[in-house]
């Protein structure tokens, strides 16, 4: 049931305050009350981490790859499962894996997770559906309580795998001792926040996606940029608008620009700079520079602290709360994925059933 919404994928963008809170509510306490039991992943005690998905999902795990490292001082290997399970990575019988999957029945996330059992590793699955295979193979489950995914297009669901990546890695650095008591409850406060900024953004920024997605269905292709959590946060959003607009688009982090996409800037490129007022914020704007001196048109997604400090002249501005690091990736994935919906719209596609695409890929 849509609800009021044209589509399934449109009503699973607006239903994310509601779900994140729900699964934030569930890990939340698990950090605050038993933080060794955020797993059946003694995160104290392993050398390393392995992380493996597919498509959003290992995007998803991208993100919590920069924070299990940043937080919790864990070194993270982390590969597509395609490449995973065939590059026989020396992996230790005492780290864990973590293996992220929506439908929980990915062919080749269920085959990386069946190596990395075989080889001894500790096996903890991040997944929707909890009667899933990958969920009944794996040693610890940790259930993303985003409710049903209809639209093939992820979208609550990946917001929802990063809102327990994020717990994991709080509870991880609470277990390691690599962050204070008061850095966790700050960063614990910072995620409760969630539910309620995303509520504002989605309220407020229709509009300007309208009109930026009208701009968009023109182009033929799309750059998206962005350094830390921001860089996979670009190759979602890439992702999101080729599978749904079938408009091509690239995702690249900030600083390879210069190794080689710069070539194709031009009048008729929009760039997207996914640009929270971060640790990398200048050196971001310094790679916006080199854009728009090439004539490129850019639509920067900040925040208001970034809207004050950038003097750039852009296409336009998304200018979204300012908000924790740690959530960013949360609140930026909202435009994200509405600019590809409204730019699907706008081309007419088939938004919740693009073609050649299925929600389940159980196939290799
Ligand atoms: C993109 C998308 C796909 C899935 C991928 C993994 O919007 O939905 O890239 O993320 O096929 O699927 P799951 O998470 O079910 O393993």
């Amino acid at each position: 049931n849509k609800g009021n919404h044209r589509h399934f994928m449109e009503k699973e963008i607006y239903e994310q305050p509601e779900v994140i809170a729900h699964a934030l509510g569930h890990y939340i306490n698990m950090i605050e009350n038993r933080a060794d039991m955020v797993s059946g992943i003694d995160f104290a005690r392993i050398p390393s981490l392995a992380i493996s998905a597919c498509g959003t999902a290992y995007l998803a795990g991208l993100i919590g790859k920069y924070w299990f490292e940043r937080y919790a001082r864990l070194t993270v290997e982390i590969d597509v499962a395609s490449e995973f399970r065939y590059r026989e990575i020396p992996l230790s019988p005492q780290s864990a894996a973590l293996f992220i999957s929506q439908s929980g029945e990915t062919a080749d996330t269920l085959a990386s997770l069946r190596y990395c059992k075989e080889l001894g590793l500790k096996i903890g699955a991040i997944v929707n559906a909890c009667e899933s295979t990958i969920a009944r193979e794996a040693d610890a489950v940790f259930p993303i309580l985003a409710g049903p995914e209809i639209g093939v297009a992820s979208t609550k669901a990946f917001t929802c795998q990063l809102a327990v990546l994020a717990a994991l890695a709080i509870g991880a650095a609470k277990a390691r001792g690599t962050v204070t008591e008061d850095e966790v409850q700050a960063l614990v406060r910072s995620l409760a926040e969630v539910p309620r900024v995303m509520g504002k953004v989605l309220n407020s920024i229709q509009p300007e996606i309208e009109f930026l997605s009208r701009e968009l269905s023109k182009c033929r292709d799309v750059l998206y940029l962005g350094r830390g959590t921001s860089f996979p946060l670009a190759m979602e959003g890439a992702l999101k608008l080729k599978e749904i607009s079938y408009i091509h688009a690239e995702g690249y982090a900030a600083g390879e620009l210069k190794h080689g996409p710069i070539a194709l800037i031009d009048e008729n490129m929009p760039v997207i700079v996914i640009a929270p007022h971060d640790r990398f914020f200048d050196k971001t704007v310094s790679n916006m520079q080199e854009v728009a001196a090439r004539g490129g048109r850019i639509i920067l997604i900040t925040d208001e602290k970034g809207a004050a400090a950038s003097k750039l002249d852009t296409m336009h501005t998304i200018v979204l709360p300012t908000v924790d690091e740690i959530i960013s990736p949360m609140i930026f994935s909202l435009p994200i994925q509405l600019l590809a919906y409204r730019t699907a719209l706008f081309m007419g596609t088939d938004v919740d059933q693009p073609r050649n695409l299925a929600k389940s890929v159980t196939v290799e």
